[in-house]
């Protein structure tokens, strides 16, 4: 598997992103101010990854997806390493990273690759998205901030 950047989005990158982010506006309109990669393997896209850069020294990973068939073998923490190594090599010294309260694996994840919570965005989801989310059975409504300074 490699990580490259993407050249041109295809309707694969998009299932993929609108599986992190059900938000097609938000997705659009980060897309275009970020570093975008995909893990690539024998023609096929089995995950995501964008960058945005929010602050002088910030980098945020606004969204991370693995292709279904793909998750839970170690392609996502790759990709959150592959985040670090680009942060470290472009002098971001903190990466960021949103999800839902009731994200429960994936907020596992990010704390297994050393991020911390940083805050609470109260009612995120309700004022960002017109569908209701339910994860986990639990209605979303708050999204958890974390961070790393590496
Ligand atoms: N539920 C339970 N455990 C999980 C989950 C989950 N949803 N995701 C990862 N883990 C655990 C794995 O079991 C593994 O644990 P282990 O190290 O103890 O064996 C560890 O986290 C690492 O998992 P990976 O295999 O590296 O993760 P994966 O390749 O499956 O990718 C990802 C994780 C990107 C969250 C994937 O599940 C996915 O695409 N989910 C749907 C989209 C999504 O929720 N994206 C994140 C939204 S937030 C954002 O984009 C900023
Ligand atoms: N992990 C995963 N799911 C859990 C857990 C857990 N540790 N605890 C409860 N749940 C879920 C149950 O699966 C159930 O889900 P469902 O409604 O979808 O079926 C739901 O939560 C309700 O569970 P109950 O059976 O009512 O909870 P239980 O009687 O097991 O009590 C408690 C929960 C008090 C947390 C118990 O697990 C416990 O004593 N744990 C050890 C001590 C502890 O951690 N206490 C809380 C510390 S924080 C504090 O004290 C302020």
């Amino acid at each position: 598997m490699i990580i490259r950047k993407i050249n041109a989005f295809t309707s694969e990158h998009f299932d993929l992103l609108l599986s992190a982010d059900p938000n097609k506006h938000l997705v659009d309109d980060y897309l275009k101010r970020s570093f975008c990669f995909e893990a690539f393997e024998n023609d096929t896209v089995l995950g995501v990854l964008i960058l945005l850069p929010t602050r002088p020294e910030t980098l945020e990973i606004v969204n991370i997806a693995v292709s279904q068939d793909h998750q839970g073998q170690g392609i996502g923490e790759q990709l959150i390493q592959f985040a670090f190594t680009q942060a470290r090599e472009n002098a971001y010294n903190t990466v960021e990273i949103g999800t839902g309260s009731t994200s429960f694996g994936q907020l596992y994840l990010y704390q297994k690759c050393g991020f911390r919570m940083t805050s609470i965005d109260h009612d995120f989801f309700i004022r960002h998205y017109d569908e209701e989310i339910v994860e986990n059975k639990l209605v979303l409504k708050d999204m958890v901030r974390l961070s790393i300074d590496l």
